[in-house]
């Protein structure tokens, strides 16, 4: 039995196939259930007990030389198939897919970079705030009614410690350390204790802007909020202010622009009035200046806030704010070419 083993060693390391096929023939020859290596397993049992130890190690070494022989065969032939007949390497690479920019993102990039070229510059604030930089240094009245659980996030139950639900906290946190000229832009996320619906989330995004200095007037901010809103709707766009009331302002006003959907004619979407609300502004309330430590009687100054996807939907006719933030792939590969 022995030299029978031996001689098929011999035999099958010398193995050679040009083909898949040859291979799986040499498999079953050798190694299937009926195998020439299986069957010397089957004669192994009427080996006498004494030589049991030996050959039973050169059987399993056969087994094994087999066994490697036919999968090293096998794999040269897989490689030899991929690289000599199938690999063209004049193809073009397969696209790699790329990611396309958030559509809040690429609306909040425009509102900075307009802003930057009226000269105001980015400041950033914590989103978990405290309640002197989110209310009280802004004016707002101890019962104010913002301040409430309905609409604030409090963490831990602690009145003190909370989600800010307007980005004008940067504005308090900016003067408190800087004296004027300031002129900032604040772009960032806001929470509140909403439901969530097409029309309302618990968090978006705002864009806060501040400008404090000598002689700073309600014409200056009109200039502006004009010239934000050609650049951001087109040179055809019109807006005008309404009275309005906020803790932080006065006098305060709400900006509309001519809608751009319809241009000003009345359509479903401005509700037939031609006019779109797109933010809130005003005169920084001289008691907000003295509470951050600016002297209100040298300086003054206005302070502009909007909703960053109010912006979006009216750019890009978002119906539902849920989209948004559902990372939904269909929606965001959308604004591929937006920028
Ligand atoms: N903070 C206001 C809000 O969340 C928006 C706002 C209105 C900001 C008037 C301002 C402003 O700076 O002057 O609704």
């Amino acid at each position: 039995m022995i030299e029978k083993i031996n001689s098929l060693k011999e035999e099958i390391s010398t193995l050679t196939a040009s083909t898949l096929e040859e291979v799986e023939a040499l498999r079953i020859k050798y190694l299937s259930k009926k195998g020439e290596v299986s069957l010397l397993f089957n004669d192994f049992r009427n080996v006498p007990a004494e030589q049991k130890k030996t050959i039973g190690q050169t059987l399993n070494e056969l087994k094994n030389l087999a066994t490697e022989k036919i999968n090293q065969l096998r794999e040269s032939l897989e490689c030899a198939d991929t690289t000599e007949a199938d690999i063209d390497l004049t193809r073009t690479p397969a696209i790699m897919p790329l990611g396309s920019r958030h559509p809040l993102s690429i609306v909040r990039n425009d509102i900075i970079s307009i802003f930057s070229r009226l000269g105001f510059t980015v400041a950033e604030g914590p989103e978990i705030e405290d309640d002197w930089h989110v209310f009280s240094s802004l004016n707002f009245a101890a019962d104010h009614p913002a301040r409430d659980m309905q609409d604030t996030f409090f963490i831990q139950r602690n009145p003190d410690v909370l989600l800010r639900t307007h980005t004008s906290s940067v504005q308090s946190r900016v003067m408190e350390h800087t004296q004027p000229p300031i002129r900032i832009i604040c772009p960032g996320r806001v929470y509140r204790n909403e439901a969530i619906s097409a029309r309302a989330h618990c968090f978006f995004h705002q864009v806060e802007a501040l400008y404090v200095d000598e002689n700073v007037s309600f014409a200056d901010l009109k200039q502006t909020l004009l010239y934000f809103a050609q650049e951001m709707f087109g040179p055809e766009t019109k807006i005008r202010l309404r009275p309005s009331y906020f803790p932080f302002t006065e006098p305060s006003a709400e900006m509309d622009i001519s809608c751009n959907l319809c241009g000003g004619k009345g359509c479903s979407f401005c509700k037939h009035t031609g006019w779109v609300e797109i933010l809130g502004c005003g005169m920084v309330d001289p008691n907000v200046l003295d509470a951050c430590g600016i002297d209100s009687k040298k300086y003054s100054g206005y302070a502009l806030g909007m909703g960053v996807e109010r912006i979006t939907n009216l750019k890009y006719q978002v119906k539902d704010l849920r989209m948004f933030s559902e990372n939904d792939r269909r929606f965001l590969e959308e604004f591929q070419s937006a920028r």
